[in-house]
């Protein structure tokens, strides 16, 4: 079994040290920060100890997994793995001053992966000699409990390396989908307008947050809200993401960012972390009481699904992913109650294309522009899952 070496020790390296010491492989650890290896380690036991305590597993299995998992300050031990993912801060120039310095400890056919979530995986391959062995795999917070990994490979990936990669994400028992190395690779480019969307009937006076969250969630079958899961994400997170997505889209109004969010984030506001968001999380508060009017419900759920399902075609219109992978991203990676593409054919996809134009003849706005795949099915009345 190869060894496997994360770069950062934060929560999302920890988490993919539990992952792959879990399947068995010893994992080196490596942070520039010794309070983050020192944390990680005490995280880990703790968990480890959590999951025994509850029968979840064994105390020799705990005790395996948490032996197999060594901590350094140094990289030199890195030249023993065959796969290293690095999961440092978001920052172009640092990722690729690492990837260039761990090129020249690691063996020549050791895979060197990013877990960005927003950085382009060509940009950072490029820092390398050998960029055919450079890929993106992108997995989700917390990395134990979430069952999707996007593997991205970069233009400069060889078709083996990916190959290589998702076989052995997929041994780890992870569900893998297929992306392009595009802003967002597949779930945090489609899940934009469940914030975005809902962001703008707020900011429109047409409902209020609990409002627009019972319709998703009664009528939708949504888990949580688009307000309730933007408090738990954290409104300074969930408003980067769509500012990056945005730049990264050459500005492109569809992914246009809000200031109601951003305002919420400037002042601290950052939901359920600070104890306040869109809602009051203080003890005591009054939860506000959703207006739940049937017919006003319905054209909330419908402006939302209909945008969400507008950005599922488009991605699947320009390859991002294919079919099943871009269903399978949001049901399994953001618990979606459906695909969106099997959602679209429910609904009806010339129903989706009238949505859509009569959004975009309302507000005369590009952001409602129809994906040209939902048309072009529209016209020759096919299905996304066929007959
Ligand atoms: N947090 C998420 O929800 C999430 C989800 C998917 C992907 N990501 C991506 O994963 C990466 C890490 O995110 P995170 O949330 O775990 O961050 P984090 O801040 O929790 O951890 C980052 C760790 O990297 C260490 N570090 C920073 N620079 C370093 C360097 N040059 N060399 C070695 N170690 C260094 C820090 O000390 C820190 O321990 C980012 O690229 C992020 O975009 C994050």
């Amino acid at each position: 079994m190869i060894k496997i070496g994360i770069i950062g020790a934060g929560s999302m390296g920890a988490g993919i040290a539990q992952v792959a010491s879990t399947a068995g492989h010893e994992v080196f650890v490596f942070d520039s920060n010794p309070v983050a290896l020192e944390r990680a380690q005490a995280n880990l036991l703790a968990i480890l100890n959590k999951l025994a305590g509850k029968g979840k597993i064994d105390d020799r299995t705990a005790k395996a997994i948490f032996g197999r998992v060594f901590y350094f300050s140094d990289l030199a031990a890195f030249g023993e793995t065959g796969l290293v993912i690095e999961a440092i801060i978001e920052d172009l120039a640092v990722k690729k001053a690492v990837f260039k310095q761990l090129e020249g400890i690691v063996s020549a056919d050791c895979m060197l992966a990013t877990n960005t979530s927003s950085l382009s995986v060509a940009a950072i391959a490029a820092a390398c000699d050998r960029p055919e062995r450079v890929l993106g795999i992108h997995f989700f917070n917390p990395a134990p409990l979430m069952q999707l990994v996007e593997v991205v490979p970069a233009i400069q990936t060889s078709s083996d390396v990916a190959k290589q990669a998702k076989l052995l994400i997929e041994s780890w028992g992870k569900l893998v989908v297929l992306a392009k190395d595009t802003p967002g690779f597949i779930v945090n480019r489609v899940a934009r307008p469940f914030y975005g969307e809902a962001l703008r009937i707020l900011e429109e006076g047409i409902a209020d947050v609990a409002t627009i969250d019972w319709a998703m969630t009664e009528l939708g079958g949504f888990r949580m809200g688009p307000f309730t899961l933007m408090d738990f994400i954290g409104n300074d997170v969930n408003y980067t993401v769509t500012e990056t997505v945005f730049q990264s889209f050459f500005y492109d109004p569809r992914y246009k960012p809000s200031f109601t969010q951003k305002r919420l984030s400037e002042a601290g506001w950052l939901g359920k972390k600070t104890g306040r968001g869109y809602y009051d999380y203080s003890e005591g508060a009054e939860k506000p009481v959703a207006k739940q009017d049937a017919d006003m419900g319905e054209v909330i759920f419908a402006r939302i699904l209909v945008m969400l399902i507008n950005e599922a075609a488009d991605g699947l219109y320009l390859r991002i992913a294919s079919r099943d992978d871009i269903d399978l991203a949001m049901t399994k990676g953001v618990n979606y109650p459906k695909g969106l593409l099997q959602w679209a054919d429910e609904i009806g996809i010339a129903n989706c294309v009238h949505m859509l134009d009569a959004l975009q003849a309302e507000y005369l706005e590009d952001r409602y522009r129809c994906s040209p795949l939902l048309r072009k099915m529209a016209k020759a009345h096919q299905t996304f899952y066929g007959k």
